[in-house]
């Protein structure tokens, strides 16, 4: 059978072999053993009602051992055997080529280039979800190949509920990953729900399939260092020379030093993990490796001096750092931290003066002691970094809970009201009031023909577009503006593509609308081939996140979720290809609702109608709210845009005077 046919088929009619593991995956850690007998039974009777009675018997000791081994039923057996990369859209059998599209993007979520654990459906995250188990996957795939544009495929946490009757206008898609009565949304709900087969942890672009590998997490790092330097130097001084301290080499924190010689300073980076370290600088991430603290002071003597750009990874503990070049007077200008503090008992944060090894034997063999030297640890690295900004240091949160970790450990980090800690995250501080308030988000676009040619002229595209639209801005936006326009151009030479022809840029709605249409325009013009919008959830709309996106939102609604509920709504009646919203991604399950959406531009007049529908009210809806929680620069982007779209009219805060609340109570 040809791939085509394979697509088609669904679930094979002859039961395939058993296969053994690839030795070289990298496979899924062994989830909980949470379910009792009786759940065991349900978890199998679940899984097999994929499949006929005549192989239940043979299924169901299988996946008996699947669940007892691995703590999931991911199906192994029904992995098929072609090759699963973003092909050409042309390659796939469909009838409509939003279904095509689809199919392309969703096997670009599972290709083992780009996918964390490609045998367990888990594209990054160490749980983000594309399918449960491979028999969703194979019926997702023969139902896209075998829908019309007036149908619509519902998908349930990976699960194809079926193929409903719609409208050409309607979606092709509806995903739901996660969703969760509120009361049965904590961690061990996900372990418990997901192990009986009826949900599952989508993060944000894995069950959306919008993933485009490590270059969105690069951009947005870039964005934020870029934004730091800023806020502190004096206008017209430049990052270089000067020092950004931060730690982690890994999975998102290893962007930081390919951030940072974007953003043209001197990146010092701590890794513990030796590995980790190692493995940035072969890929060429970052660019000097160290290990010992002289080595480094002298290095970075030499970089300031001659006002260097480089990016160095010192392989040792991030204490080690900020305490020693207290004593040194090593002026820090931007600090933060990216170690895994938001699971800081099980490696994600390592404590000082004890080898990597000695930690790891802790960890497993005395967790309690494990725990007190990590916040043992946490104590120290916040005096430290108390001393640097007492001397200037810019210091913010990168969303990785380390100033909740340092606060839970006792250490000197809440503000005076004991409420708010002394130092903004880089939400609250830099993409909130710089980004997002403004609209400006992580808008990305994959090229479906698989061509780099078409992924050139794209980009030629979208910074011609950027500068035309530069050239009328405000002030306000010129610097967001400018920073894009020299992301774009550089982009190629920065080599991120992995797996599909993907690019990503931070554009606001009228970027967004005036990119694709001229897309829509070069595929009509038979310029490029067809062109798939979609965006990160990390953005302006469509994430309600109370401690990361929306941690910006000062009037105690960052608490809802009724934007991100909107916005999944809103998009997909105003023109979505698909359409998204997860419960959990990034910050954990139960702490944030979040959405996405994908849309196929084809050329069409059509595509061009829904492209400047969607578009407008997904960027701006986002606005709206965040002018209402009276975020300043949200009000006058809100304002702009009603006066230049009249059929916009959104409610406007009144301001209160501060004297006049200190008076009441
Ligand atoms: N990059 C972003 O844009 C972004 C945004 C939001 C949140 N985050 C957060 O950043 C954190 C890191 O994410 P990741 O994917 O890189 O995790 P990861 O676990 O892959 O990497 C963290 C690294 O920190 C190292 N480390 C731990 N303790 C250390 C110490 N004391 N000194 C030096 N190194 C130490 C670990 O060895 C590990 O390699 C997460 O909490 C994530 O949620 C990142």
């Amino acid at each position: 059978m040809n791939f085509k046919e394979q697509i088609a088929q669904g679930i094979p009619t002859e039961l395939p072999k058993k296969k053994t593991y690839p030795a070289d995956a990298n496979r899924a850690p062994k989830r909980k053993d949470i379910l009792s007998k009786e759940e065991k039974q349900l978890a199998i009777r679940n899984a097999l009602r994929y499949f006929d009675a005549s192989w239940h018997e043979e299924l169901a000791a299988e996946f008996a051992e699947e669940l007892k081994e691995y703590g999931r039923i991911y199906m192994y057996r029904f992995k098929p055997a072609y090759k699963i990369h973003a092909r050409d859209i042309a390659e796939y059998p469909a009838k409509s080529t939003q279904a095509a599209a689809l199919m392309l993007m969703i096997q670009n979520n599972l290709d083992p280039a780009v996918a964390q654990h490609p045998e367990e459906l888990i594209t990054y995250g160490g749980n983000g979800a594309v399918f449960q188990n491979w028999a969703q996957y194979l019926l997702v795939m023969e139902y896209l190949s075998m829908m019309t544009d007036e149908q619509t495929l519902h998908l349930y946490s990976g699960h194809p509920m079926g193929l409903f009757p719609s409208s050409k206008n309607a979606p092709r898609v509806i995903v739901t990953n996660g969703m969760m009565i509120p009361n049965y949304s904590q961690p061990d709900d996900w372990e418990k729900f997901n192990a009986l087969g009826v949900t599952q942890y989508g993060q944000m672009t894995a069950g959306s399939f919008m993933y485009i590998g490590p270059q969105g997490i690069v951009h947005g790092t870039t964005i934020t260092v870029m934004n730091a330097f800023r806020k502190i130097l004096p206008k017209g001084e430049t990052p270089a020379g000067k020092i950004f301290l931060t730690a982690g080499l890994g999975g998102m924190s290893g962007a930081q030093p390919k951030a940072g010689n974007i953003a043209g300073c001197i990146t010092i980076a701590a890794e513990v993990n030796r590995k980790a370290a190692t493995k940035r600088h072969q890929q060429g991430w970052v660019d000097v490796l160290i290990d010992n603290m002289d080595a480094l002071l002298a290095r970075v003597k030499q970089a300031q001096a001659a006002h260097e750009v480089v990016s160095i990874a010192y392989i040792g503990n991030i204490v080690e750092i900020w305490e020693r070049f207290d004593v040194e007077d090593i002026h820090i200008h931007v600090g933060s931290d990216q170690t895994s503090l938001h699971i800081p008992w099980t490696g994600g944060y390592y404590p000082i003066d004890i080898s990597y090894e000695e930690s790891n034997r802790l960890i497993r063999e005395e967790p309690a002691v494990f725990k007190e030297k990590v916040q043992e640890t946490l104590r120290r690295h916040a005096a430290a970094i108390n001393k640097h900004t007492a001397k200037g240091t810019y210091f913010f949160d990168y969303g990785n809970a380390f100033l909740l970790e340092a606060s839970r450990a006792g250490a000197d980090v809440m503000a005076e009201n004991a409420i708010d800690f002394k130092y903004a995250s880089y939400v609250q501080d830099i993409l909130g009031p710089m980004c997002f308030d403004y609209g400006f988000g992580p808008f990305r676009w994959v090229c479906a023909s698989g061509k780099p040619e078409d992924l050139d002229a794209t980009d030629d595209i979208a910074a011609s577009v950027l500068q035309e639209i530069m050239e009328n801005s405000p002030e306000e936006i010129q610097l967001q503006m400018q920073d894009n326009i020299t992301w774009i151009k550089d982009a190629k030479k920065n080599k991120m593509v992995v797996g599909s022809q993907a690019r990503i840029l931070y554009a606001d709605a009228e970027g967004r609308s005036k990119i694709a249409a001229a897309f829509n325009n070069a595929i009509a013009a038979g310029k490029i081939g067809p062109v798939v919008l979609g965006r990160d959830h990390h953005d302006v709309s469509g994430t309600d996140s109370p401690y990361r996106e929306t941690s910006n939102i000062y009037d105690g609604s960052k608490f809802t979720a009724d934007m991100a509920i909107h916005n999944v709504i809103g998009d997909s009646f105003r023109g979505a290809t698909w359409v998204s919203i997860h419960n959990g991604g990034g910050v954990g399950w139960g702490e944030v609702m979040n959405g996405g959406f994908g849309m196929l531009l084809d050329g069409t007049k059509e595509a061009e109608v829904r492209l400047k529908s969607m578009l407008f009210y997904d960027v701006n809806n986002g606005i709206a709210r965040r002018s209402w929680a009276r975020n300043e620069e949200a009000i006058f982007a809100i304002k702009r845009e009603m006066e230049r779209s009249p059929n916009l009219k959104v409610t406007l805060p009144n301001l209160v005077k501060d004297q006049l609340l200190n008076d009441l109570f």
